[in-house]
Order: C-alpha cells, then sequence, then structure tokens
C-alpha cells in the first residue's frame, strides 16, 4: 500500500496531539484516482482487495480536517480563501465526513483555490486550473485577517520553486515541501517553523541532486522510476507558481 499515505497516517495516530493532517484536492475518490492512487491499489492489492481499500481510503479522506488554525493566529489550509471565505466560522460549520460533490462552494475555494499572479493583481479573477475556479487578490487576503483578527495564512496546493513564498506583502505564504516535485521540477521544498511569538521561520529543504544510474542500482528502485515516469506522462501536472504553463485543452482537466 502507498507507504506515505500509511507514515502519515501512522504518525498522526501515534502523536495525535501532536500531528494534524490537512485535507488537499488530491484527498478526493476522482482526483486520486486519475492521478494513479486507485490502479496502484490494485496493482499492490489485486482488484478485490486494491478497490475495497481504496473505497476505504477515500471514505477516511473525506473526514480529514478543512483547515486549521495556530493560535487563533494563522490559519493553513490547502488551497485559499477564494470567493466565498469571508469568516473562520463558515469552515467550523462543515461538517466530516464530507464529499467534494456535497461539498459547498466554500469547500470547492478551500480545497481549490490560489492567490492572483501577484500582489498587482487585486480582486476575484478566472482560475486557470479550471472552469468556477477562482483566484483571490492580496486585498482579499489583507480583508480576511482583518475581520478574522488573523496575522497569516498559510496554503499549499502550488509548487513553488524556494518551497515558500510570500504574498500580500506576507500575509499569505504558499508552502510546499516536496523537492524536485514529479522528478522534473527541480523546485527546493521547505517546511515553516512557527516560533515563541508566531514568529515564521522557514527551512529549507534543497532538492537532490539527480541520481546515479548503476548497475548495482537495486532493481526495485529502478521499477520505482519507471513506474513515476509512466505516472507523468499521464498525470496532468501541479502548477508551479510563476512560470509560464504550457498550452492546454482549458477543458481538460490539465490543471490539477
Ligand atoms: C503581475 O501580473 C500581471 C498579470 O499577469 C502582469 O501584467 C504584471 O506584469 C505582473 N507584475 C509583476 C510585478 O510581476
Amino acid at each position: 500500500m502507498n507507504s506515505i499515505v500509511l507514515s502519515v497516517m501512522i504518525m498522526q495516530i501515534e502523536h495525535p496531539e501532536n500531528v494534524h493532517l490537512i485535507r488537499g484536492n488530491h484527498e478526493a475518490s476522482d482526483i486520486n484516482a486519475l492521478f494513479g492512487f486507485r490502479i496502484e491499489c490494485i496493482e499492490r492489492m489485486g482488484e478485490n482487495d486494491g478497490i475495497w481499500a481504496w473505497t476505504r481510503f477515500n471514505q477516511l479522506f473525506n473526514c480529514i480536517p478543512l483547515a486549521a488554525l495556530i493560535e487563533k493566529k494563522i490559519i493553513c489550509m490547502h488551497g485559499g480563501i477564494g470567493r466565498s471565505i469571508h469568516a473562520v466560522e463558515q469552515i467550523e460549520k462543515l461538517e466530516r465526513p464530507i464529499t467534494m460533490d456535497a461539498g459547498s462552494i466554500v469547500l470547492m475555494d478551500l480545497l481549490w483555490s490560489d492567490p492572483t499572479e501577484n500582489d498587482s493583481v487585486e480582486g476575484l479573477r478566472p482560475n486557470a486550473r479550471g472552469p468556477g475556479l477562482v483566484t483571490f487578490g492580496p486585498d482579499r487576503v489583507a480583508d480576511f485577517c482583518k475581520k478574522n483578527r488573523l496575522q497569516l495564512i498559510i496554503r499549499a496546493h502550488e509548487c513553488v520553486m524556494d518551497g515558500f513564498e510570500r504574498f500580500a506583502h506576507g500575509q499569505l505564504i504558499t508552502l510546499f515541501s516536496a523537492t524536485n516535485y514529479c522528478g522534473t521540477a527541480n523546485n527546493a521544498g521547505a517546511i515553516l517553523v512557527v516560533g515563541r511569538g508566531l514568529v515564521v521561520v522557514p527551512k529549507l529543504i534543497h532538492p537532490l541532486p539527480p541520481p546515479i544510474h548503476s548497475p548495482e542500482a537495486s532493481p526495485e528502485r529502478v521499477g520505482d522510476d519507471a513506474w513515476m515516469q509512466e505516472l507523468n506522462i499521464q498525470r496532468p501536472p501541479t502548477p508551479t507558481r510563476g512560470r509560464p504553463q504550457p498550452e492546454v485543452d482549458r477543458n481538460s482537466l490539465a490543471y490539477i
């Protein structure tokens, strides 16, 4: 079974006071099927057990918290505040388990929205990820933080080259911890350490140099790489923030 998903879940069970999970847009059955999780379950466990495990994982994903507050001053969510989220209570009111289908526009915004291209683009704009999705400007971030007495929004959802990137004059940080995303993005990863007084310090994780393919490399390792490359061909890319995007069919699911 997918060892990363399991490791994260085990960490959370073992340390429930210290490990908190936040749901992302890939914690939804249609999206993770598209990205190979369903096939992976079937290939590892066989048709019946694989589908059963995949279904159970997705039932669990429907229960994952949708946002987290740190000391009532920092809010964390996967995507952002989109067009619809004006008060923290709107998020607190969402009852779990919840599927994306059953979810409101609030859920869609939480898991799928992005900040606008840069701080000079205000208001709400269409999101290139797909119809019905929005990007929100620094003015929205400032209003939301002021109204809810927050200092900072921390979100993920886009690959950023330095692992973290400021927006809205530092009132929003995009955080991306996976280095060299999909083996091709060449990005650094980052984590944020929140210290006393809620001072936020980024720690960078540098991307590894490309692996050296020697004859001694274990067959399993080579197999893993091939599996990854195969998946990369099939799956739509997560957009890399601030880089020109390849021209794509806007009707396809190209921006996930
Ligand atoms: C911000 O984005 C807009 C819209 O794409 C662009 O026209 C402008 O040049 C960008 N500004 C900066 C400072 O990058």
